[in-house]
């Protein structure tokens, strides 16, 4: 089977400190894996190797089938990205948004229009077209990203923390989309802080201090170390590796008051 991401050992490190450290995993192709972990964890930063944003400082990865070293233009083609302050034009409307996002991806004329009318007839942004983006909720805006995100028809979609910040009911119709992307074969990498969105992945990835520390289905995870919800098992990881980390002896002791 040709994996959707295939990471070995990825590194990276900022000056003396290492934000990412060793992290290996597999993703099959129209899966969808979340990565949770508290902030700092280092989650942007391995979603950025894998977008070909970041040079790695150690390890190998291929995404879509390409070298995250030597292919990263191939990659950027393939992938939808939304990164976690993802850039619309707040003085342009939502229809100038996506003409100003088909012209990057490289869409001009009548595949730039129709790829558009694709966009907004899937993310359901019909009457919000000729809208002023600054004029929108904060979930009319991810959707609005998202669709940016979709005009060149990407292969992977990876969106690092979506729908931060947004109301319960926004984030419940994000993630339906995201849903029906996923069965149409799009493969999706999402992080997210949210338990409930992390319980309707194929797949999650626990990262903390820079390592996956647990990655699997959520039942197998929870299961696994006989937890009955993500957010006790969440907590059990952390306090498990801080207690074997000699960095995290600050915070235990914190903890322990
Ligand atoms: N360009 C950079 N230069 C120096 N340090 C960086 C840089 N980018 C990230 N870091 C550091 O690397 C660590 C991991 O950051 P990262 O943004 O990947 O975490 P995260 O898991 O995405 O956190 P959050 O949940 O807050 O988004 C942090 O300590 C951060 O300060
Ligand atoms: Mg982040």
């Amino acid at each position: 089977m040709n994996l959707a991401i295939d990471c070995q050992g990825l590194v990276k490190r900022f000056g003396t400190y290492t934000a990412v450290q060793g992290v290996t995993f597999q993703l099959p192709p129209g899966a969808i894996m979340g990565f949770v972990g508290p902030n700092g964890a280092g989650k942007t930063t391995i979603i950025r190797m894998l977008c070909g944003v970041l040079v790695p400082t150690e390890g190998q990865a291929t995404v879509l089938g390409y070298d995250v070293l030597t292919q990263s233009e191939e990659i950027k083609q393939r992938i939808g990205y939304m990164s976690q302050k993802f850039s619309l034009y707040d003085d342009l409307t939502v229809s100038e948004n996506l003409n100003f996002y088909a012209g990057v991806y490289g869409l001009r004329g009548k595949i730039a229009r129709a790829e558009k009318l694709r966009v907004i007839e899937r993310i359901g942004l019909g009457e919000r077209t000729p809208q002023l983006v600054s004029s929108l909720s904060g979930g009319w805006k991810q959707r609005v990203a998202l669709a940016c995100a979709l005009l060149h028809n990407p292969q992977l979609l990876i969106l690092d923390e979506p729908t931060a910040g947004v109301d319960p009911v926004s984030r419940r119709v994000f993630w339906d989309l995201i849903h029906q992307l996923s069965k149409e074969g799009m493969t999706v990498l999402v992080s997210t802080h949210y338990m409930d969105e992390a319980s309707t992945c194929d797949y999650l990835g626990f990262v903390f201090y820079g390592r996956l520390i647990a990655v699997g289905s959520p039942e197998d995870m929870k299961k696994r170390e006989g937890k009955e919800n993500l957010d006790d098992l969440f907590i059990y990881y952390v306090e498990h590796e801080a207690s074997d980390d000699p960095r995290n002896r600050m915070i235990k002791k914190g903890g322990r008051g």
